[in-house]
């Protein structure tokens, strides 16, 4: 009777007109307008966890592991660097490859160089333990919205295998580990009860870092939004998620703080505020046209940034690291046109510069940016300003690559009047290649297909680190909190030694580990850096068909095994060749 009336509920999701009035009686919407009647279709439905589950989402997969695994020593073998993995060395048989040392470089003793991963992508076990679902519960049960529809169900179980997962990437000396905490495991509907076996879960994956020496880092949010926030009130959508996410934030440095002193509130904000607007046959649509709702989501990341950071200096003390994860890649103008530096600017306006200008800068958006949103969105207050600015410790930034900017066709004036521009609103079109009068040569190698945005343009790190540094300066330098590749079509690979043999990305280690170096020799303050990722892991919705990880996992043996692929090697040599002792 009750899974019937449970359907029912079921449908009125499904034809989301009606939705926020039906479940969420006192929802306002985003603009801070309280819904027309809202009292008029009231419901006191009382769900728990594992009938949103049921509801939502459905059955899901179980890992063959399914208790946590004590960690056992790494065989000595496996920590054997590979043979030199470029060029021939000559005299022939050399079997440990170093990167020749380049005596005006180094890295200081306290250089914080690590791995990461996020809670989605790596844990698995997504119900245990009273875990609520997340959007991306739901999202790769969209049909195809995910390659071959592939769930982070299972993903590297790590939720089990965390211990194992922590010493190996000891064994080969890494310093820093940084993850995400899965904000529905700790509040299964993302406000309420906190549930308990969440909170320990975390606790231990600190303790089992510190206990090998690894530092432990926290992201509280990275993507995965309980979905109950999004079916409720729009998740980002709405104003409501800014109390919420400071009142996780505030259980989370209360749970965790004592052991650690670097986090991050939210990881990638251009990304997962580009998520909207969600598929509508399967969340409500919440009456905010499509091209606003990207920026209304931005609009309330900073708001829940700026207090989660001064609820955090609170708790955590002055000397704690507090920042928000900006992601991008160096803008370079295709031609010397000033149209082609105009779009240039609007490209780091609408991007880098929507989060980093009103938290570094001026707790506004950038002009171009502003112009755009103020025609819908609400503007900051001086309240408002004044809190959001200053509210990041260091500038980290998830830099990968690189790309060219240009003009669009018939301009960029033109293309800002006119809403119906592809290109509208940053009026910038991008490039991967050189322009043709340089034989549209690519800006670098590629990686896999299903990362087309990604090239190993690290000849650019320089520049871009000294851009960064310029433009946003902060109080203890820049973080890179992520970067790595996607080994071109490694998922088709299906022996072994081929996989872990990864030339391509071993490069992209390499150059990019020299692009630091020769930044912070040049005088920009580069703080740490990480890997991203430790292990193979579920890469959104292109599921497991790209792979980013510095270990192959194989994701067909139950058992999930991980190897060190070459370029871990590659990564750690770095450190070896040139972090002072
Ligand atoms: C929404 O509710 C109104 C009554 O308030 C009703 O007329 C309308 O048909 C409903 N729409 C849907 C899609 O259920
Ligand atoms: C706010 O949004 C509601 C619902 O979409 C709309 O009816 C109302 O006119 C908007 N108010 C303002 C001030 O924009
Ligand atoms: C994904 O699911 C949809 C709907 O069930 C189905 O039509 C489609 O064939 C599936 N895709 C793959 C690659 O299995
Ligand atoms: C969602 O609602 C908005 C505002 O009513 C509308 O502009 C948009 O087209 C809707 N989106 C979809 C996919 O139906
Ligand atoms: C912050 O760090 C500095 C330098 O290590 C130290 O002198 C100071 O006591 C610390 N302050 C607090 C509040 O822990
Ligand atoms: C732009 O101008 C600079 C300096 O004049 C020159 O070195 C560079 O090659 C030019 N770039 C392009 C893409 O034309
Ligand atoms: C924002 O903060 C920075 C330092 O954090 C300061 O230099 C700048 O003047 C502030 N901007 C405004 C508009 O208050
Ligand atoms: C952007 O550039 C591509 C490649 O040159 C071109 O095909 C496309 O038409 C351009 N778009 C606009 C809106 O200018
Ligand atoms: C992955 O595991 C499956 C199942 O155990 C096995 O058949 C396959 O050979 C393994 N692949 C690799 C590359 O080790
Ligand atoms: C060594 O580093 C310096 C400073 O970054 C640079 O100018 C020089 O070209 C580098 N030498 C080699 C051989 O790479």
């Amino acid at each position: 009777m009750r899974s019937f009336k449970l359907l029912t509920f079921l449908s009125a999701l499904a034809s989301a007109q009606n939705f926020t009035e039906s479940i969420a009686p006192s929802a306002t919407a985003a603009n801070g307008t309280q819904i027309p009647n809202p009292t008029l279709y009231a419901t006191t439905l009382a769900i728990n966890v594992e009938d949103y589950w049921n509801l939502r989402i459905g059955p899901v997969q179980e890992a063959a592991t399914t208790t946590t695994v004590s960690p056992t020593p790494i065989p000595s073998t496996e920590l054997i660097p590979p043979p030199p993995l470029y060029y021939a060395p000559f005299p022939t048989g050399q079997q440990v490859f170093k990167m020749p040392k380049n005596e005006s470089w180094s890295f200081p003793k306290d250089f914080l160089w690590g791995v990461a991963g996020a809670a989605q992508q790596i844990e698995g076990a997504v119900k245990a333990e009273g875990r609520g679902p997340s959007i991306w519960d739901k999202l790769p049960r969209v049909p195809n919205y995910v390659v071959n529809n592939y769930t982070s169900d299972i993903a590297d179980n790590n939720y089990y295998l965390y211990k194992q997962d922590i010493a190996r990437i000891a064994a080969l000396g890494v310093k820093v580990y940084s993850f995400s905490l899965s904000w529905s495991r700790i509040l299964p509907f993302g406000k309420g009860p906190v549930n308990q076996l969440g909170i320990d879960h975390y606790n231990d994956v600190i303790d089992t870092c510190i206990e090998y020496g690894v530092t432990p880092m926290i992201t509280l949010y990275h993507w995965d939004l309980p979905l109950y926030l999004q079916d409720t009130y729009g998740g980002w959508l709405s104003s409501s998620i800014v109390p919420d996410f400071v009142e996780y934030a505030r259980i989370a440095y209360t749970a965790f703080g004592d052991r650690v002193s670097h986090w991050f509130t939210v990881n990638e904000p251009i990304v997962f505020c580009g998520f909207y607007p969600l598929p509508t046959q399967h969340f409500p649509n919440f009456t905010i046209p499509n091209l606003h709702q990207r920026y209304w989501c931005g609009h309330h990341v900073l708001l829940a940034h700026a207090e989660a950071y001064h609820l955090g200096k609170q708790i955590l003390g002055a000397n704690s690291t507090i920042a928000l994860k900006h992601n991008g890649g160096y803008k370079i103008p295709l031609t010397n046109s000033s149209a082609d530096a105009e779009a240039v600017q609007r490209a780091w306006d609408f991007n880098e510069g929507w989060f980093s200008d009103p938290v570094f800068l001026t707790g506004d958006y950038p002009a171009s940016l502003k112009a755009f949103v103020s025609g819908f969105l609400p503007e900051f207050t001086e309240e408002q300003k004044g809190m959001i600015n200053g509210t990041a410790d260091v500038y980290a930034h998830d830099a990968y690559t690189a790309q060219f900017y240009f003009a669009p066709e018939g301009g960029i004036e033109a293309c800002v009047g006119d809403e119906e521009n592809p290109l509208y609103p940053t009026c910038a079109n991008t490039s991967y290649t050189y322009a043709p009068t340089s034989n549209s040569w690519l800006i670098g190698p590629a990686a896999d297909p299903g990362s087309p945005w990604l090239h190993d343009a690290t000849t650019y790190l320089p520049s871009f680190l000294h851009y960064l540094q310029r433009t946003w300066p902060s109080r203890l330098g820049i973080f890179i909190t992520e970067f790595g590749f996607a080994e071109p079509f490694e998922s088709h690979k299906t022996l072994l030694q081929d996989i872990l043999y990864d030339p391509v990305r071993s490069a992209y280690y390499r150059s990019y580990m020299q692009g630091v170096l020769a930044a912070m020799s040049e005088g920009v303050r580069v703080v740490g850096t990480l890997g991203w990722s430790f292990v193979d892991n579920y890469e959104w919705a292109q599921g497991y068909s790209v792979t980013f990880g510095m270990q192959y996992v194989n994701f067909s043996d139950p058992a999930l095994p991980r190897r060190f692929k070459a370029s871990f090697f590659e990564y750690v040599d770095a450190f070896e060749v040139y972090q002072e002792k």
